[in-house]
């Protein structure tokens, strides 16, 4: 079987598994059997997928056609393209922060199905990354109501060649998404596809009341909430949380992780130790749980080990904690340091999300004003918040 054969029954595979999984329907089964996504990967890509040795392996084109070809339409996979805002995979296998990539069939597809754009109505997506998802987008509006934005002049440059290369004409500029909207504005739609901390007002600004803003929102506790919010004549935007997906950040907004390990050593010695009773229900082990947490305590940074040691901080770096499981099952060894009592908002939120029902995440919602967001739950009339309820 020639290269070109076993691209096609790779990407007939795919597209059967993303009917199968509910993901292609309508013009976007037709523009995935057209867009040749192999034509916006390049020939060195990382896989997502940690070796034993700690680093990510590359997929080679050159080196082996056939397996870059089954990464490149994987349908559950990102290809990655740059670490640490600089790497390039012909630095060889690698370890890094992923900050740029081709996202996987599974997350394009259900977000352009989500964004529910007509034919020829104007989009701003942030992040162009390899221009595959704007190739996308031009299938269904046309190149010329499609502006990519994308902050990395190297990323930009690829971009820009693939989807020339490939017959589409979309405006790609070189900037900062989150700070001004490029040209045209304002946009029936705005995509996002690299998750925010918040929604830039400029993001709302740039929207016709009625046009919709679909971006993964970060959170403080590891999965994003993929939120659709709709724009209102008096400046505003509200919608609910679709899915729970995982995003790279935007650049800027990387964790504050190694901050937070620097007060931790800072600290570590005159930190007090107590034993705390306290229960967490299956909230560790439950990302709807994670990201209610976030709603209700924004403020705290919590993830668990695989001991079930829970590290958690405050994201104004005032304050950590480590929790470790005692052995009855009902309470923790809280080593602590600064004003917050992070343990006791841990087990606040945990008890929040059982008397609620266990909410999962398409109850939760978000408005947006000039003012800040609220998040909610079931309507705009219940923020989430502790404190605000
Ligand atoms: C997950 S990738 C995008 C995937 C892409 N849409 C595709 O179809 O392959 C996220 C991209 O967002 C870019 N980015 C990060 N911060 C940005 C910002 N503030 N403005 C514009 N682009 C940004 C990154 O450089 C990266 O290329």
């Amino acid at each position: 079987m020639t290269d070109a054969h076993y691209r096609d029954e790779l990407k007939q595979a795919c597209a059967d598994q993303l009917t199968a999984d509910g993901h292609l329907h309508g013009w976007l089964r037709t523009a995935f059997a057209i867009v040749p996504r192999e034509a916006f990967v390049p020939d060195r890509v990382w896989w997502p997928v940690m070796g034993p040795d700690g680093t990510f392996p590359v997929r080679d084109r050159t080196a082996d056609p056939r397996a870059w070809l089954e990464a490149v339409y994987d349908p559950h996979r990102p290809l990655i393209t740059q670490m640490d805002d600089h790497l390039d995979p012909s630095a060889g296998p690698a370890a890094g922060r992923f900050s740029s990539s081709i996202s996987a069939p599974d997350i394009v597809c259900p977000m352009l199905h989500h964004l529910d754009v007509p034919g020829g109505h104007g989009v701003l997506e942030i992040g162009t990354g390899s221009g595959y998802n704007a190739a996308m987008l031009c299938e269904r509006v046309g190149s010329s109501n499609v502006i990519t934005v994308e902050i990395d002049e190297r990323i930009v440059h690829h971009a820009r060649q693939s989807l020339y290369a490939a017959g589409y004409r979309p405006h790609v500029r070189c900037g900062d998404g989150t700070r001004q909207v490029h040209g045209a504005a304002p946009f029936d739609r705005v995509i996002a596809t690299a998750s925010t901390r918040a929604i830039p007002y400029a993001w709302i600004e740039g929207t016709v009341p009625g046009g919709a803003i679909l971006a993964p929102h970060a959170t403080t506790t590891g999965p994003s909430g993929l939120v659709l919010l709709r724009v209102d004549e008096a400046g505003a935007a509200a919608g609910r949380f679709v899915e729970l997906v995982d995003f790279m950040p935007l650049r800027g907004q990387v964790s504050q992780g190694d901050a937070v390990a620097r007060l931790r050593e800072s600290t570590w010695d005159a930190a007090e130790t107590a034993t705390v009773e306290g229960d967490l229900g299956n909230l560790g082990d439950n990302r709807n749980g994670l990201f209610a947490l976030w709603a209700r305590h924004p403020t705290l940074r919590a993830a668990r080990n695989p001991e079930g040691t829970w590290w958690l901080s405050s994201t104004d770096l005032t304050s950590w904690a480590a929790a470790r499981p005692r052995p009855d099952g009902e309470s923790f060894r809280v080593k602590r340091h600064g004003p917050h009592d992070l343990f006791a908002e841990l087990a606040e939120g945990a008890e929040w999300w059982r008397v609620s029902g266990w909410p999962e995440v398409a109850r939760f919602g978000l408005t947006v004003t000039g003012e800040g967001e609220t998040v909610w739950l079931d309507s705009p009339g219940r923020p989430v918040a502790a404190g605000l309820g």
